[in-house]
């Protein structure tokens, strides 16, 4: 039962995602990419790939969904999907990896395709620097 629930929910994620890949802005590297995500109180974000003439100012789709989320008032983000324009999964660049990581944690689900196991956060981003350590490791 959990498991088929389960389902529902990466396939709803995994069909906005791409969905948003379709909304993207890429004409410089026409790669088109769409990301959707679930907090843990239900807030659900997309968003897409904004490139940019000058190509160090692309936002990545991780970074609109980030903005997504912060919008309909944040909160930690559980399960998460990013597709390219062919529907199957792109990694987050390391960039997004520690994005994500300030509204999710470590224990972040990452979709990998109906036919694997997702990954966790911690599995691609290890060892993470993080809120938590700026208390701790500040000095006078
Ligand atoms: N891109 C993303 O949107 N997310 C990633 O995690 C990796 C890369 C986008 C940025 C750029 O528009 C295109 O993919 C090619 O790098």
């Amino acid at each position: 039962m959990v498991n088929e629930l389960a389902d529902v929910l990466w396939a709803d994620l995994r069909g906005l995602a791409h969905e948003a890949s379709r909304r993207s802005y890429a004409p410089y590297s026409h790669v088109h990419v769409g990301a959707a995500a679930l907090s843990a109180t239900g807030v659900v974000a997309v968003g897409s790939n904004v490139e940019n003439a000058s190509y160090g100012l692309t936002l990545c789709a991780e970074c609109s969904l980030v903005s997504d989320l912060v919008r309909q008032g944040g909160g930690r983000l559980v399960a998460l999907v990013v597709v390219a324009g062919d529907g199957e999964p792109l990694a987050p660049c390391g960039r997004c990896r520690q994005l994500l990581f300030e509204h999710a944690g470590p224990a972040l689900l990452i979709d990998q395709g109906e036919h694997a196991p997702a990954l966790r956060l911690d599995e691609l981003l290890p060892h993470a620097f993080g809120p938590d350590d700026l208390p701790t490791r500040s000095t006078p």
